[in-house]
């Protein structure tokens, strides 16, 4: 049975997908700002995701996900600078800050695998979304070239959603109003379930993905591909 150790571990995407791998067998690690999330087992509280932050593990961890994100949408005049290096570090360097302090710990492993989440809105043009396309745009960039650096020992692959039903995704789904136009906009006409995502994930990490790396799969509905309106 193998060990995954997630980043931003209350994320409800991190928490489907930690039941899942749980549920064949394996070990969740979580790291997370909030208080202890029952689910993991085992749980480190940290202060932030920055290099810092991330304590010291001794034993060999099989697959890292990274899940710490954010949706700060802004007309582009009202963004300022600040804006744009917090959604960076936040999304971008973070998961490299993470992906670095455990290096070491993947290496130990037979099959180690990494997965990055990044969104539709990093090669999708929507209107608002500057700051935060910047930001996974960079983590997809890193998923290629990281896999390329750390193949064949490590896969390195990444999933890219559109609007999934998670507090991050609220704002846009708090009325009956807006979840019905968020459903429409979609080509699937629906709004993305955290299992949904997380199956992708679970693949990735897994060596059922085994002859995959470098990849980014859209969970999205079809959101980024197609035009059905
Ligand atoms: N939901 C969507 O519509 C959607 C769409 C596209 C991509 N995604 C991506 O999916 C990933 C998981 O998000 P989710 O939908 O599962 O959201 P969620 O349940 O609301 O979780 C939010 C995640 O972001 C972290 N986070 C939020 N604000 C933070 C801050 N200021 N500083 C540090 N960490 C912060 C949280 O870490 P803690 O555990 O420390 O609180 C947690 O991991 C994110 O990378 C997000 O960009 C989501």
């Amino acid at each position: 049975m193998k060990t995954y150790l997630f980043a931003g571990a209350s994320s409800q995407i991190a928490q489907a997908t930690a039941q899942l791998l749980q549920a064949k067998g394996n070990t969740v690690i979580g790291i997370s700002r909030q208080p202890e999330i029952a689910i993991y087992d085992q749980y480190y509280q940290v202060e932030g995701y920055s290099k810092n932050d991330f304590p010291v593990i001794d034993q060999t961890i099989d697959g890292i996900v990274y899940f710490p994100g954010s949706i700060n949408l802004k007309p582009f005049h009202r963004l300022n600078s600040a804006d744009f290096v917090h959604d960076y570090q936040l999304n971008a360097l973070g998961a490299v800050e993470f992906t670095q302090a455990y290096l070491g710990n993947l290496k130990a492993s037979e099959n180690p695998a990494i997965v990055y989440l990044s969104s539709v809105a990093a090669t999708l043009g929507l209107p608002f979304h500057t700051s935060i396309s910047m930001a996974k745009g960079a983590i997809e960039a890193l998923t290629r070239s990281l896999a390329a650096e750390l193949a064949p020992k490590i896969r390195v692959n990444c999933v890219a959603p559109s609007l999934t039903n998670t507090d991050l995704g609220s704002k846009f789904l708090n009325t009956p109003e807006k979840f019905e136009a968020s459903q429409n906009r979609n080509p699937m006409k629906k709004v993305g379930e955290p299992i949904e995502i997380a199956n992708a994930i679970v693949f990735l990490i897994t060596q059922d993905s085994s002859w995959m790396t470098g990849q980014i799969i859209n969970v999205d509905g079809g959101m980024n591909n197609l035009k059905t309106s």
